[in-house]
């Protein structure tokens, strides 16, 4: 594939946690989420600063410097935590008591089907869907559609599981025309995004008042970039955002696939601000060399079979 970028924004910086693990799975008992209310640029900095030592997980894009912080903490660390905010008078509620049990939830409602929705494939836009759902739903597309959709392995991931692209065109000569390509799943953890991407297919694909928007254009779309990851979030760990490589320096596994792609200045030059082109060169802005940070960079620019094969 030629497509070279999809430019994901994220912008959660995070170091690495040991956890509690039981057979593998990790655990993320006692452990809280809290929204913080900074009431000034200090107070946002000072929140900052603490965010190593106290292993707390920043979850929401910085803006203002007012805008309330959701930060993961660990079962350890929230007396300190409590009675620090407290000395500096800086507000916040407790959103999610107890993550292990949000977590807990929410699988239960993974891959339930409402009782009149019958469709060919067992996936749902009511709750989020196993890698397996997933392929057997694009399968079933290809199978289903020859003329509208042509389902593509671009390349295995780490633990050899296909990468797939589904195009969907109404043209005969499918591949001369504008392509529009969507991606999803590039971080494991964030579990809406190949459900919107799967929603989209859906929509593309099965709902005729929706024909005018293939009209002029061919829709690329990879609804699953990191399916090793993706699977890893659903039996091992909720909070896993990498690839899962197995490292030849360190015991952490992965790279962040977003901060893993090489830099073209071809096309790095048509973005403005700089400021974003810089974020997409290789261990650019806000990629760690850690490889047990959550944003990892990776061992070279394309380490990932991933990024190389998108
Ligand atoms: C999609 O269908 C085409 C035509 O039947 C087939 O050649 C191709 O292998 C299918 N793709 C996948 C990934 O199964
Ligand atoms: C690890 O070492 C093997 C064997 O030397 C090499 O093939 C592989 O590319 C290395 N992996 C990384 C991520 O550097």
């Amino acid at each position: 594939m030629s497509l070279l970028y999809a430019i994901a924004l994220n912008c959660v910086f995070v170091t690495s946690q040991i956890m509690a693990e039981e057979n593998g799975v990790v655990s993320y008992a006692g452990f809280q989420v809290w929204k913080i209310k900074p009431s000034s640029e200090g107070d946002q900095q000072f929140i900052l600063d603490i965010i190593d030592s106290y292993e707390l997980e920043l979850w929401s894009k910085r803006r203002m410097a007012r805008d309330p912080m959701d930060v993961k903490v660990p079962p350890q660390s929230q007396t300190k935590l409590k009675s620090k905010l407290a000395e500096r008078k800086i507000s916040y509620v407790v959103v999610i008591s107890d993550l292990q049990t949000a977590i807990d939830n929410q699988k239960t409602k993974v891959n339930r089907i409402i009782s009149n929705w019958k469709p060919a494939y067992d996936m749902g836009w009511i709750s989020y869907h196993t890698l397996n759902d997933i392929y057997a739903f694009l399968t079933y597309l290809n199978t289903t559609y020859p003329k509208l959709v042509q389902l593509t392995n671009i390349g295995s991931s780490y633990e050899k599981r296909p990468l797939y692209v589904l195009r969907i065109s109404d043209s005969s000569s499918a591949g001369t025309r504008p392509a529009i390509w969507i991606d999803g799943g590039i971080h494991a953890r964030e579990w809406i995004s190949p459900a919107v991407a799967t929603y989209i297919i859906q929509q593309l694909v099965e709902v005729p008042a929706n024909a005018k928007l293939l009209s002029n254009v061919d829709w690329y779309i990879m609804p699953v970039v990191n399916p090793d990851g993706y699977e890893y979030t659903h039996t091992k760990d909720r909070m896993w955002r990498k690839t899962r490589s197995v490292s030849n320096t360190s015991s952490c596994r992965g790279a962040d696939p977003n901060r893993n792609f090489g830099y073209k200045e071809v096309i790095a030059n048509k973005f403005k601000p700089p400021s974003l082109f810089q974020m997409m060169q290789w261990g650019g802005l806000g990629a760690s060399t850690n490889p047990c940070d959550d944003t990892y960079r990776g061992t070279i620019a394309f380490s990932e079979p991933e990024t190389l094969a998108t």
